[in-house]
């Protein structure tokens, strides 16, 4: 897959994520509501940030006075938190993480690797996730480093929380690249990020509002569900009900929302399951190259839904 084009001074996505929404962003971006670009809008939030490509890819062109994210993944909130309060203790640690793992031959870097990982799962049973403390800035570094070296590049965590992916074997990961992670530091000062589910952003929500909702994906058939494994807790249809009604609470409080899905017609052209939730709403659906299996053989052309209250 071609690397994203960067613009330089601008922030981008510092961690790769299941389901990130790059390949999407033109047909999002396309779709903002008006109130963006005059600047009637003065707050964004996203629910489920993940990588969070939407985000910054909105603030490369628009000024927005603040952000709030949220995730129910208390390792990416961790990652959001030290970037905004500690990066440039994360870009040292980062750098000593990186000149050790080029200074290895094939197998320390193999052996580095699987050693973080070890040290990554240990200091689940020690580590607060509740308050800020020193231990979030080792642990962010190892995050990134992981992300990086891993096999597919990326950071996926089993039921009990340890990471175990396997070790990637990439010539050159970019483990380090400080100049975007000052980037991200300096976006995050005007943004709140917090843990949680999504309906926590309820009282942040007002009519100068956008929200951008992109959910765990419904999953299209079985082989895919690895979409569905990167939180802890999984999403399912009861989650999607539950976000439908949400939506709906948001529009009725004068809020510009918009929500992306993966479109169960692409398998079943008499499946209305996001149809029906959304009914009276915007539904549009876009092409989208992903993988439609969990294995990354199938690449193909599928449609992705995009939901808006607004036209
Ligand atoms: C499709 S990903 C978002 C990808 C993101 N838009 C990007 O560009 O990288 C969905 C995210 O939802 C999070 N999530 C799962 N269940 C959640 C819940 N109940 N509340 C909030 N976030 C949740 C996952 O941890 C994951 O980061």
């Amino acid at each position: 897959m071609p690397r994203p084009k960067r613009t330089p001074g601008q922030a981008h996505p510092f961690l790769k994520w299941a389901g990130g929404k790059t390949q999407l962003l033109p047909e999002l971006i396309s779709r903002l509501p008006p109130g963006i670009a005059t600047g009637e809008i003065t707050r964004y939030v996203e629910p489920f940030i993940g990588g969070g490509a939407l985000f910054f890819a909105l603030h490369e062109h628009h000024t927005i006075e603040q952000s709030y994210l949220y995730d129910i993944n208390c390792e990416l909130t961790l990652c959001y938190s030290v970037i905004q309060k500690d990066a440039e203790a994360l870009i040292e640690r980062l750098d000593h993480l990186g000149s050790e793992y080029y200074n290895h031959d094939d197998e320390g870097r193999k052996a580095l690797f699987y050693e973080i990982r070890e040290s990554f799962n240990r200091q689940l049973t020690s580590i607060s996730f509740s308050e800020y403390n020193p231990d979030w800035i080792t642990r962010a570094a190892w995050i990134i480093f992981l992300n990086r070296t891993c096999f597919n590049g990326l950071f996926r965590v089993n039921r009990k929380g340890e990471f175990n992916v396997p070790f990637g074997k990439y010539k050159n990961p970019d483990i380090l690249n400080a100049e975007n992670l000052q980037n991200v530091h300096k976006l995050l000062a005007h943004t709140r990020i917090r843990q949680g589910d999504f309906t926590s952003c309820r009282d942040v929500v007002d009519e100068k509002t956008f929200v951008y909702f992109d959910p765990p994906y419904r999953p299209l058939n079985e082989k895919t569900a690895v979409f569905t494994s990167y939180a802890k807790d999984g999403f399912g249809e009861d989650d999607q009900v539950r976000l439908a009604d949400f939506f709906r609470e948001l529009d009725s409080r004068g809020a510009k929302v918009m929500l992306s899905n993966s479109d169960p017609k692409n398998t079943d052209p008499d499946d209305c399951f996001f149809d029906d939730l959304y009914s009276g709403f915007t539904i549009e659906r876009v092409p989208a190259t992903r993988m439609i299996n969990s294995n990354g053989a199938g690449r193909g052309v599928i449609n992705e839904l995009i939901i808006t209250n607004y036209q």
